[in-house]
C-alpha cells in the first residue's frame, strides 16, 4: 500500500497529511462551526488518545507524512498536551486549537513542543476584538491574543486560521498586521472561506464547496473515517455521511485502502484547483 499511497500523494490525488478527530467538545460554540461543536454537547465523539498515538504510528507506515488533529476543541482533552507531544514524535504535527485554554499550567506542560516538529494552529478571525467575538464567542479575542505571546516565548509554533465570512481586505490586513507583530510569517496564516456545512449551513452562511474544492485527505473520527476534514460535520446533532469513507477505522490499512479506492477516480491535473484548506 505505501507505494500506491505515495503514487496518489504525488499526483496530487490525496494529501500527505492524517487528520484525527479528537472530539466534538468545545467550551465554545462558533456561528458556523462545522461540528455543531458547544460546552454542552450530548455526544462527544472522542478518539481515546491510544486510538490516536495508534493511528500515527501506522499513518508513518503506510506513507503519511504528517498528522492534523482537529475537532471540536483539541484542548478539552485532559492530557492533549503529553498525547500532542507523543503524536509529534511519529510524524510532524498540526493541532487546531481556539486558544482560550491556554492556563498557566497547560503552557508549562506544552514546554515540551519547543523544538518538536508540532505546530498549534490557533484561530482569529478579526483584528476588531468585537467582530472576531461575535463570530467565535465572548472573551475569545483578549485570550488569543494574551496566548499567541506566551506560546511564541517558549518556543512553540504557532500558525493563525482565519475563517472568513463578511471580513474586509482591510480587516484580514489587520489580523496579518497581528500575527506579524508575534513574530508568525504570513505563510503561517491560513485564510479560508466559511464553509456551508454543520452550524455553517443550518445559519445559511458560507461558500458551497465545489467536487474539486477540498483536497481529499483522510480523517479520523470516532463515527469512521472520512474523504477530508471539511467532511465529518454535524446538522441538527446528526453526523452527515456523505462524504463517509469507512465506518471501521483501526487498523489504518482498512480505511486508508477503501479512501485509495475513492481518491483514484478523482481528476487531477492543471485544471483541478483545490480551493478550501
Ligand atoms: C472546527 S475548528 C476545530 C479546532 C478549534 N476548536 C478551532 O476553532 O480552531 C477548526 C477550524 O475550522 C474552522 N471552521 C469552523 N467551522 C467552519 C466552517 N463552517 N467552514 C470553514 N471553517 C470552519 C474554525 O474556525 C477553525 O479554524
Ligand atoms: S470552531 Fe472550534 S472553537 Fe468554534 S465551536 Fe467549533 S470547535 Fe469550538
Amino acid at each position: 500500500m505505501h507505494d500506491v499511497l505515495e503514487t496518489a500523494i504525488a499526483d496530487g490525488r490525496m494529501g500527505d497529511r492524517l487528520w484525527l478527530y479528537a472530539t466534538y467538545h468545545c467550551n465554545l460554540a462558533c456561528v458556523y462551526c462545522l461540528t455543531e461543536s458547544h460546552p454542552r454537547i450530548a455526544d462527544r465523539r472522542r478518539l481515546s488518545d491510544e486510538a490516536m498515538v495508534r493511528a500515527a504510528r501506522e499513518a508513518r507506515e503506510l506513507g503519511f507524512t504528517c498528522v492534523g488533529i482537529t475537532g471540536g476543541e483539541t484542548f478539552m482533552l485532559p492530557s492533549f498536551p503529553e498525547t500532542l507531544a507523543e503524536i509529534a514524535s511519529i510524524l510532524p504535527t498540526v493541532a487546531l486549537t481556539n486558544g482560550t485554554l491556554f492556563t498557566d499550567r497547560v503552557l508549562e506542560r506544552l514546554e515540551r513542543l519547543a523544538g518538536a516538529d508540532a505546530a498549534l494552529q490557533i484561530s482569529l478571525d478579526s483584528d476588531v476584538p468585537d467582530r472576531n467575538d461575535a463570530l467565535r464567542g465572548p472573551e475569545n479575542f483578549a485570550k488569543v491574543v494574551e496566548a499567541v505571546p506566551k506560546l511564541v516565548a517558549r518556543g512553540i509554533r504557532v500558525r493563525i486560521a482565519t475563517t472568513v465570512d463578511g471580513q474586509d481586505a482591510a480587516e484580514l490586513d489587520g489580523v496579518c498586521v497581528l500575527h506579524r507583530s508575534w513574530g508568525i510569517p504570513d505563510d503561517d496564516h491560513i485564510v479560508r472561506s466559511v464553509v456551508r456545512r454543520g452550524r455553517a449551513d443550518v445559519e445559511g452562511m458560507g461558500v458551497v464547496p465545489g467536487e474539486h474544492d477540498i483536497l481529499p485527505e483522510l480523517t479520523l473520527t470516532a463515527d469512521g473515517a472520512f474523504l477530508h476534514p471539511f467532511a465529518p460535520t454535524v446538522r441538527h446533532g446528526v453526523t452527515d455521511l456523505d462524504l463517509l469513507v469507512s465506518r471501521q477505522i483501526a487498523p489504518l490499512e482498512v480505511p486508508a485502502a477503501a479512501f485509495l479506492r475513492i481518491v483514484a477516480d478523482q481528476a487531477v491535473g492543471a485544471d483541478v484547483v483545490r480551493n478550501i484548506r
